[in-house]
């Protein structure tokens, strides 16, 4: 990352800014089940109207619609919570991404203002990575800045991660800085000793990271179903939860005393931890010991650089930092796959497409 251009390199003042952020965030009932993400872009957001930006344009997708609209999958439900998170901030939505009601916003937004687009997956061209969808987007918003903050998506090749940079230069915002920064330096100076801890059901997820980690860590832990399976094999580097708590069916539903200790043990004589995949069935209290004992852990822990992705698991450090508020985490990723593959050691269409420094 330190060879990428970020929003600290360019001229804000005065600027038509657009914005890729990542505000797929979980739906229930209509309602936003979560704002981590949205929270998580704020930092960039309030960075640029500090430094005085002319205007300020969001983009983003949410969810799979597939190319056609769906108004499910509307983005105003964001744009409320958006104006909610930033007092003081007027936030604008235009139910369009190019075209005369987009030209007509951009035209009557003041500075100090955000406005925020509709899902772009609602129009083919972004998935297709289409030159002329972003074009127009460009044409309608008058955009001469564009930002890459969507940590999330920057492993997908689409118009707003990878045909913009044929277009204008991408900076990367300050989310997409903080987590490429602290994600490679897990893969480059990791702190040691490092533990790589892992969970989850998945093992075809986790196979990777296991190979990409087995020459960098100095532990690895496994628990989950991914140990309860029995489908990773211990070694003198690696050790797989030996003793689980069952239901009435004996199915292995949480990671027992044993394990817990030896993987808080572990913990504790680590210098750096990367944690993706929870250790249980932690939606269920009753099983949710050994990914709770984990996490305080971690987040009591000053002398640890403690590293959490993955959506199930950030999402329960989410949940858990409502009852324990003091926890404190050096990354909670916003990324899912893109996190994934990036320490699996992928090339991302998203952060190729970040301007290098001259
Ligand atoms: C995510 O939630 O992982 C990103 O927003 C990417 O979404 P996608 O998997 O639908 O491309």
């Amino acid at each position: 990352m330190d060879n990428k251009l970020t929003i600290k390199d360019a001229k804000i003042k005065g600027a038509v800014v657009l914005v890729r952020t990542d505000y797929n965030v979980p739906l229930e009932n209509g309602e936003i089940a979560s704002d981590f993400r949205i929270r998580a872009s704020l930092p960039t957001l309030n960075y640029l109207l500090e430094k005085g930006a002319k205007k300020i344009i969001l983009i983003s997708h949410l969810g799979r619609p597939e190319g056609a609209r769906n108004k499910e999958l509307s983005l105003k439900p964001v744009a409320l919570k958006l104006a909610e998170l930033l007092p003081g901030v007027p936030v604008d939505f235009v139910d369009d991404v190019s075209g005369p009601d987009v030209e007509s916003a951009v035209a009557h937004l003041k500075k100090g203002s955000i406005l925020l687009l509709e899902n772009l997956r609602f129009y083919p061209g972004e998935e297709k990575n289409s030159d002329n969808f972003i074009c127009e987007i460009l044409d309608s918003t008058g955009a001469n800045l564009f930002v890459q903050d969507g940590f999330a998506v920057i492993h997908r090749a689409h118009a707003s991660t990878s045909a913009i940079s044929k277009q204008l230069p991408v900076y990367a915002g300050l989310l997409l800085e903080k987590e490429v920064s602290t994600l490679e330096k897990l893969l480059k100076k990791p702190e040691k000793p490092f533990t790589l801890l892992l969970g989850g059901a998945k093992v075809d997820d986790k196979a990777p990271l296991i190979e990409k980690f087995k020459p960098l860590a100095d532990s690895i832990c496994i628990g989950g179903k991914i140990a309860a399976d029995g489908v990773v094999k211990p070694d003198e580097k690696t050790y797989v939860a030996e003793d689980f708590d069952e239901d009435a069916a004996g199915n292995k539903l949480d990671c027992g005393p044993l394990s817990t200790h030896h993987f808080l043990e572990t913990l504790k004589s680590s210098k750096t931890v990367l944690w993706n995949g929870l250790l249980g069935k932690a939606e269920d209290p009753a099983y949710a010991t050994s990914s709770t004992l984990v996490l305080k852990t971690l987040g009591e822990s000053d002398g640890i650089t403690s590293v959490i992705c993955g959506g199930d698991t950030t999402g329960f450090a989410e949940e858990m930092m409502k009852s324990y508020p003091d926890l404190r985490f050096s990354l909670l990723s916003t990324g899912g796959g893109a996190a994934l593959e990036l320490l699996s050691g992928k090339t991302l269409p998203g952060l190729e497409a970040v301007e290098d420094k001259a």
